[in-house]
């Protein structure tokens, strides 16, 4: 069972707060995501867990023992860097072996942990060369292989595709998952890219300004965001928001803002109904919104084509709705063109509003 246990977790260095009290149960044989933007506290996070950094505050548990005071070599974690710290005059198999070696692991056994991570990642061909003779995508390889060979509990990678171009992340991200599968170790995966997150995470842990934001699985966080800055930071192209007010009319609530009108679903009146007559933030994704065929349909609201951007599968269009940008995200067979005059209506049930003070989620 080797669930890790984030208890309170605050880490300073100095002035700066890397990590502000963070609580996480990471659960056994779960394959957790840290998702953030740069300098949220990621990589703190996960170098206080290896025991690279000592905590200012709060406890760390495995499989309910205390970490805080063990040595870093012996926790049982295995890490995996987003530069992968190969040693540049050592052959593969060194850069594998030498952690072994160093723990004094008879050389039968470490030939044997070798060859089996050689073959699992496909690099038994490589065991002789240096990492300056590997492409970057065997390289991130052997540093994988690196950690595998340790027989770990937990592994934690931090940024390990950064480095990668766009197609051998996208091959690299399934070979990692792949991986998972077969090992079934507990996985801490550090990155600030949304699909990766979405992608690998049986949970994403989203963090910003040291904290965390919200824990859930990836349709939790997309369907329903915490907080604004969730909503905005996953989903691509980003969520739609603009300022509004909450009116009502005839005894139904609206989300009322320029050049738009939306009527509030009855379920969702209990919600918004405290804020009636105060200022909300409103929120639509590119993918909720439906060109509206059928004239000036209820909720519908008018807009001008600035781009059109067809990325094959779709195409993303660029409008203009009173002056204001919005982004609508529509199939790739809409014969639409700039300057199109278009009425747009977002799905109901996909609309979303937000306190514009503290930013939670009220809809
Ligand atoms: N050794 C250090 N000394 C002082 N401040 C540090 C140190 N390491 C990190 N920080 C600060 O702590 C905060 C969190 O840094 P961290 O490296 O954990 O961010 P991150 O989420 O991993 O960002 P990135 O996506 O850019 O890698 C930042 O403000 C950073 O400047
Ligand atoms: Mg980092």
């Amino acid at each position: 069972m080797a669930d890790v246990v984030l208890e309170s977790l605050t880490k300073k260095y100095g002035e700066v707060t890397a990590v502000k009290e963070v609580d996480l149960t990471i659960h056994d044989q779960e394959f957790t995501v840290l998702l953030g933007p740069s300098g949220c506290g990621k990589t703190t996070t996960l170098r206080c867990i290896a025991g690279l950094e000592e905590v200012t505050g709060g406890n760390i548990y495995m499989e309910g023992r205390r970490l805080n005071d063990v040595l870093p070599r012996d926790r049982d974690i295995a890490m995996v860097f987003q530069n992968y710290a190969l040693y540049p005059h050592m052959t593969v198999y060194k850069n594998m072996a030498f952690g072994l070696k160093l723990r004094r692991v008879p050389k039968e056994q470490i030939d044997e942990r070798v060859n089996r991570a050689a073959g699992i990642l496909g690099l038994g061909e490589l065991l002789h060369r240096r990492p300056r003779e590997l492409s970057g995508g065997q390289r991130q390889r052997v540093a994988v292989g690196r950690a595998i060979v340790r027989n770990p509990r937990v592994f934690l990678f931090d940024e390990p595709l950064s480095n990668l171009d766009a197609k051998l992340r996208v091959q690299t991200r399934v070979e990692l998952l792949k991986l998972h599968k077969q090992l079934n170790a507990t996985s801490i995966y550090v990155t600030h890219d949304q699909i990766e997150a979405m992608t690998m995470g049986d949970r994403i842990v989203i963090m910003l300004d040291a904290t965390i934001q919200q824990v859930g699985s990836p349709m939790d966080v997309y369907q329903k965001p915490a907080n604004q800055f969730v909503a905005g930071f996953i989903g691509s192209p980003a969520m739609n928001f603009a300022p509004a007010r909450v009116s009502a009319d005839n005894g139904k609530l609206f989300i009322e803002g320029k050049g738009f009108k939306i009527g509030v679903l009855q379920e969702n009146a209990s919600e918004l109904g405290s804020y009636r007559g105060q200022e909300v933030t409103f929120g639509i994704r590119p993918e909720d919104l439906r060109i509206e065929t059928n004239g000036g349909a209820d909720n519908s609201f008018e807009a001008v084509v600035d781009i059109v951007q067809p990325v094959g599968s779709d195409i993303f269009l660029d409008l203009n709705v009173s002056g204001d940008p919005i982004t609508a995200r529509v199939e790739a067979n809409r014969k639409v063109r700039g300057g199109d005059r278009l009425r747009f209506s977002p799905l109901p049930g996909r609309v979303h509003a937000f306190d514009t003070t503290s930013g939670k989620t009220i809809l």
